[in-house]
């Protein structure tokens, strides 16, 4: 399987495509799931040539002890991308070759979606998502880029970075994966203890109880509702419950028939955080 180190080796190897082919994109950071494997699959199955980046963007990274501590495990992601296709094209850039004119990210306006949950807990850090799909999707320009939907919010700013940009790029959502439990597959699964690896599904368990709840009161009390259930898991730490809009990602003051909600959910599991979402209706 080839491994392309720099953009220019990246052009060289997509120039020997047969006119006319589909290009397909998954960006990821590495520690490869099964998430990430469905994501691939259906990239392959869909477009003629796949390239599958792996890069850890330090500059979405608002905590540096965050940065530090996420999993790096190259030879098993190489094992993993293999095992799906032997055809992938590679491409893991050192952080030199994508940030060529010093570590900055650009600022962005998505309009509002940037400012809530992820955005107001982690400042600056849809500024570094955009940046470095931005750079990604230059650089290989593709015909579609595959994200998974448990970062919802963040599926929903790089269609709008697309938008802005009016780049001829498809964005694919794809469903989130879960281990059978409930739990949503991530590559901070790995860093959890036993214990709290244990406790992790409540977060799962509390957004479909959410689901049921959602028609039959109101979002505020279902918010209540959850952060009491919460107080009684000293190792899961609530973070934010927030029934938004797919749209806008705000709340709506009433819920209207012909708009689409989600209940969105980050939770600290001792010192990991793990995030995930629920379709309502
Ligand atoms: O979702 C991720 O893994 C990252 O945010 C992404 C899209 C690869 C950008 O670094």
């Amino acid at each position: 399987m080839p491994l392309i180190e720099t953009k220019k080796a990246l052009r060289s190897a997509l120039s020997n495509r047969a006119p006319g082919s589909l290009l397909g994109l998954v960006p990821t950071m590495g520690a490869l799931h099964d998430g990430h494997l469905a994501l691939v699959r259906k990239a392959v199955s869909e477009n003629d040539v796949v390239v599958v980046s792996i890069f850890v963007n330090p500059t979405q990274f608002n905590n540096a002890g965050d940065l530090e501590s996420y999993p790096r495990d190259h030879e098993t992601d190489l094992a993993l991308l293999n095992s799906v296709s032997e055809q992938l094209l590679v491409f893991v850039p050192p952080v030199a070759e994508m940030y060529q004119e010093g570590l900055h990210a650009k600022t962005y306006d998505f309009g509002g979606l940037e400012k809530v949950m992820e955005g107001a807990f982690r400042p600056g850090h849809f500024n570094g998502v955009g940046t470095v799909v931005e750079m990604l999707l230059r650089a290989v320009a593709p015909q579609r880029a595959y994200f998974g939907e448990k970062d919802f919010q963040q599926l929903q700013i790089i269609k709008s970075l697309v938008a802005q940009l009016e780049l001829p790029i498809t964005i694919i959502g794809c469903p989130i994966v879960r281990e059978a439990d409930g739990l949503a597959l991530s590559s901070r699964n790995k860093r959890l203890s036993e214990g709290v690896r244990k406790e992790a599904p409540f977060i799962h368990a509390t957004l479909k109880a959410v689901k049921t709840q959602f028609g039959t009161k109101n979002a505020s009390s279902i918010e209540e509702w959850v952060k009491e259930s919460f107080e009684k898991h000293p190792h899961l730490e609530l973070e934010y419950l927030t029934i938004a809009n797919e749209r806008t990602l705000l709340p709506d003051a009433k819920i209207q028939d012909d708009q689409k909600y989600r209940a969105f959910i980050a939770v600290y599991a001792d010192d990991v955080r793990l995030i995930d979402n629920i379709a309502l209706n």
